[in-house]
Parts: structure tokens; sequence; C-alpha cells
């Protein structure tokens, strides 16, 4: 019997990166999703079941028809800003959309899920790196709504048995190094792409959110990891589980931190285009410095990025912006 996994937001940039890498493993991606920030066309290894995340009984009636061997959860609203301003949006979609799902979990018997955490729940991290035992204080509602969910899952283990592996994203950054998938955001916001456009001459110029930072370079440093390398992650997760596995929480980043300025260089390293720039003040809610200890990812999940370095990342997304490499 061919191995099934249901992938909820399978249409989206981590979803559908993930859904290529499961198929490529011989476990077949059932999409489910409402089609509402991610894309039919990407949906190209295994059939889409349109559906909203918190209709329980249509998520329910998806695990009965495909008989999936493990959920993955990525179907949620992700925007960090606009979570502040529209807080109610983040609660429905990803904690009741959450709860719609576990129950639809239960009622079906299915006990093993996959979730999209993010490293958002940490907060302003009391030290560098970042380790998964650390406490979580996260400054802004998408945070929190991640968080809350990682709880749930918690208590869903030790009262129904229901096993999953929280995955907290750094960020994810890069595209499928074959073409097949970009990233595709709207509104985009995030300083990858955004770098690249204004390279590209598609906007104006990137506006650059403070530079007086204490860091060596005055801007903000990040962990930016390839989509591809989370994708295989999600892999492992699912085999872990599937070899009995317990509960799990495991950061996925590339383990080193990039500023801003580098994001940049690298771009004109890569692609000979150097990027428009205006300095800016600082985004509010902006932490200076996060990057990941990923040990507990490579003991527990195998987990060894391969296409993680900033050179990397930057030639792998640059053609979706019509941007050459250079050799
Ligand atoms: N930045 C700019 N200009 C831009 C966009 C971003 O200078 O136009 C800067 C930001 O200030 C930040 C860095 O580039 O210092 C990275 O910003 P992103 O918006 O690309 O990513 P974030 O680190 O803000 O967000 C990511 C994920 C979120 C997650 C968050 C946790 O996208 O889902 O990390 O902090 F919640």
């Amino acid at each position: 019997m061919s191995r099934v996994a249901l992938v909820t937001g399978g249409a989206g940039f981590i979803g559908s990166h993930t859904c290529k890498r499961l198929a490529e493993q011989g476990i077949v991606p059932v999409v489910y999703d409402n089609l509402s920030t991610g894309h039919r066309a990407n949906v190209k290894w295994g059939p889409l079941v349109e559906g909203a995340i918190e209709d329980k009984e249509r998520l329910a009636a998806a695990i009965r028809t495909h008989s999936p061997e493990c959920l993955i959860h990525f179907a949620a609203s992700a925007y960090v800003g606009e979570s502040v301003e529209d807080p109610g949006k983040y609660y429905t979609n990803n904690v009741a959309g959450s709860i719609a799902l576990l129950e639809a979990c239960r009622a079906t018997g299915l006990g093993r899920i996959v979730f999209s955490s993010s490293c958002a729940t940490y907060g302003i991290p009391p030290q560098l790196p970042i380790t998964e035992d650390m406490v979580q204080l996260p400054i802004n509602p998408y945070g929190r709504t991640k968080l809350m969910i990682e709880l749930m899952l918690g208590d869903y283990a030790r009262a129904y048995g229901i096993r999953s592996v929280a995955l907290r994203y750094f960020n994810a950054a890069g595209a499928d190094p074959e073409g097949q998938l970009t990233e595709k955001h709207d509104p985009e916001t995030h300083l990858i792409p955004r770098a690249l456009m204004a390279a590209a001459g598609r906007i104006d110029r990137l506006d650059v959110f403070g530079d007086d930072y204490a860091t060596p370079d005055g801007t903000c440093i990040r962990d930016y990891i390839h989509v591809t390398d989370l994708a295989d992650a999600h892999v492992a997760a699912v085999n872990y589980l599937r070899d009995g596995g317990e509960v799990l929480h495991a950061n996925l980043g590339s383990g080193h931190g990039t500023s801003v300025r580098q994001v940049l260089s690298a771009i004109d390293r890569v692609t000979g285009r150097p990027v428009p720039v205006q300095m800016l003040p600082r985004r509010p809610g902006d932490p200076p410095v996060l990057y990941a200890d990923t040990n507990w990812a490579r003991q527990r999940l195998g987990f060894r990025p391969q296409l993680s370095d900033i050179d990397t990342i930057i030639a792998t997304a640059a053609p979706s912006f019509g941007l050459e490499v250079r050799s």
C-alpha cells in the first residue's frame, strides 16, 4: 500500500516544496487548501482537496477518503505585522483552525501530526543560539498562536495519544533548485524576495528597517534556511513518527546568522545586480538577532541542511524574479 500524507496548506510556499520532497520519497501528498494564499499551480504531486481548515467535517472526510499515515499542518496566516493589526484573524485561522484539525484527527483516529511552528514563539531570546528548552515568550499575536498550538498538541498527546513534531522554522527562503516552484507571496514582505525585486527593477528600492542595531554592521541578523532543507525535515519528521517517535519540538535553521547587509552583498555577488536601498527607522517588533541551535534536529531527525548557505539561497530564488545567476 502506498504511503500518503495529508498536507494542509500544501499549495503554499513551504507546503508545496514539502509535497515535492514527499513525492520524491514515495509518499503521496494529498493537499488540503482553501487557496486563499496558496496557488493551484503549486499542487503538482498529488490530489487537491479544496476546503477550509476550520471545516472539521470536510477534513475528517478527506482523512477517511485518503487514509493518510500522517497530517502535515501548514495552513495558517503568517504575517507578523498583520497579526498585530488583526489578531482575530490569527486566533481564528490558526488556533480555532488547529482545534478543528485536532478534532478531525480524534474523530478519525489519525494519530500523527507534523506542525509548522516558528522561531516567533521565542520572542526576544535571553541568549544565542536559541535552543528548544529556552523560555517561549512571543512578542506578537502570530507567535502566540503558534505557541498555543504547540501547547494544545502536548495536551492532545497526553490525553488522546496523538503524537506530533512541532518544527520551529527560522527564516524560510530560497526556492526549488529545479525551478518547479517559486516563492510567491501577496503581499510580499520578506527581505530576500523584496531585495531581489529591487535588484530586478520590479520595485524602486528596498527599504532597510534600521541600521543602528548593536550588531557588527548595524542591521538585523536572521537565520535563513532553504525551503528545500525545510521540506526534507518534514519528510524526516513523518518517518520519525512512523517509527514510533514521541512528541518532539525542533528548531530548523542553518545554525548561523546573516545580517541584512550581508544578504544584500550576496545578491550583488550572485546576480551582479546591486540592490538599491533606502535606510528607514527600525520596524516595530523586530528582534535584533535570531539564530538557531540545530543540534536537536540533527540528533533526532538527522537534519543536515544542504542548500542553506546564503549564496545558494539567493541563486535558487533569483530566477523567480527574472535575474540571472553568475556562473
Ligand atoms: N527587512 C528589511 N526590509 C524589508 C523586509 C525585511 O529591512 O523590506 C528586514 C527586517 O527588518 C528583518 C529582516 O529583514 O530584520 C528579515 O525580515 P523578514 O520580514 O524577511 O523576516 P522576519 O525575520 O521578520 O520574519 C520571519 C518569518 C516570520 C516569523 C519571524 C520570527 O517570516 O514568519 O521570522 O521573528 F514569525
